[in-house]
């Protein structure tokens, strides 16, 4: 199977597995508990159907949105996710120029392996930080100063790890960062050779948002250990409060999940809210975003952007998305498993199957453009 032949998440994923280390596929593919929330993030979209009109001249279609202060050409962007240089020796780089050529966002991590920067200098697409809030509230605020000195669009603060979430095969695998060898995973990769001649030729693994605050030269952490030891289980609301304050921008919350979070969101001055669970990678057994977003778009969509990440595999999941009343919509696995097949190329293939379908689909809808998708549109069995 080579990139040509991949034509929806289904195949990227299947290239992906083929192409990583058993334990860096897992990290990716991997969830919590049973990963119920996993699975059930997708099929929430099978809960109810597209209902479309015809006959509306739907030669011109536009796609664009604007959410919290960008114009995005496609209303999918890359949400930001850690370790991408570990996936492909690319990286960050991969998804951002990506991402510009689709003319989309973008995140990098506090777990990135680019520095954000670097990034920033190359491309010109709206960027954003995903902020982790650590026990050392010098750090945090070290790193937000840097981040508004870089010019960073977009802060958003991920709200759903207080604690790690129970990730059952990573600790079969042993996944941790930086990246350790053990006699157990040495097989894994002696069977993917490729994968481990580009990683260790290209340029050394490192966490440049935490590298000069956090030693992470005395050995392997797990990704739950990180949670766990490093950001803080006190975080609340107030604090959040003064770092609105401090960024004095878009500010937004990711990993809201119920009506009175997002309604706090609001009293807190925040610009945008992302309706996520984490892809299923932290509280399983919790609803899926989809299910929960027109209760919070009713609520607070006047006041702030109602965003939604987690489950989203198809251009129809995007419409159904919007239709319900999200002004954009973000997505992790879709991109990670092309650029972990093939780098960029991998992830302009993805995003360009996600334009194909969003446009095919709002054409068989009827909508030459989002604000067309409306609940009219969706009908719930
Ligand atoms: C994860 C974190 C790092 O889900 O976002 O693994």
């Amino acid at each position: 199977m080579r990139l040509k032949h991949c034509h929806n998440f289904h195949d990227f994923r299947t290239l992906a597995k083929k192409r990583l280390p058993g334990p860096i596929f897992n990290y990716i593919d991997g969830a919590a508990d049973d990963e119920l929330t996993y699975r059930r993030n997708w099929q929430s979209f099978d809960d109810c159907d597209l209902v479309p009109n015809v006959l509306r001249d739907v030669k011109e279609i536009d796609m664009s949105v604007s959410v919290m202060g960008q114009k995005l050409d496609m209303p999918i962007y890359c949400s930001p996710t850690a370790l991408q240089r570990i996936f492909h020796h690319e990286g960050e780089f991969a998804v951002a120029g990506a991402a510009e050529k689709f003319g989309t966002m973008f995140g990098v991590s506090s777990l990135g392996t680019v520095s954000l920067q670097d990034i920033k200098a190359k491309h010109s697409n709206p960027q954003a930080y995903q902020f982790y809030f650590h026990k050392d509230r010098g750090l945090n605020r070290a790193m937000l100063q840097k981040a508004k000195e870089i010019g960073i669009d977009i802060m958003m603060l991920t709200v759903d790890t207080i604690t790690g979430g129970n990730r059952e095969r990573d600790l079969r695998t042993g996944f941790s960062i930086p990246f350790q060898l053990t006699p157990a995973s040495l097989l894994q990769f002696i069977l993917k050779p490729k994968w481990g001649v580009n990683y260790i030729t290209h340029e050394k693994f490192t966490l440049p948002q935490l590298d000069s605050h956090v030693d992470m030269s005395g050995g392997a952490m797990s990704i739950g250990k990180y949670f766990t030891e490093m950001l803080d289980p006190s975080m609340a609301w107030d604090d959040v409060a003064e770092m609105v304050k401090f960024w004095d921008g878009e500010f937004c919350l990711k990993g809201i999940m119920s009506v009175e979070d997002a309604r706090k969101a609001v009293d807190i001055g925040c610009t945008g809210i992302i309706i996520s669970n984490h892809g299923g990678r932290q509280l399983d057994g919790s609803r899926s975003p989809f299910d929960q977003l027109a209760e919070i778009v009713d609520a607070v969509g006047d006041d702030i952007d109602v965003i939604m990440d987690s489950g989203i595999q198809r251009g129809t999941h995007v419409l159904k998305a919007l239709s319900l009343g999200a002004k954009a919509v973000g997505g992790g696995r879709f991109y990670l498993f092309p650029l972990a097949a093939a780098g960029q190329k991998g992830v302009e293939r993805a995003l360009n199957l996600m334009r194909s379908e969003i446009e095919r689909g709002m054409m068989l809808m009827g909508c030459r453009s989002i604000s067309e998708l409306t609940r009219k549109n969706l009908k719930f069995r």
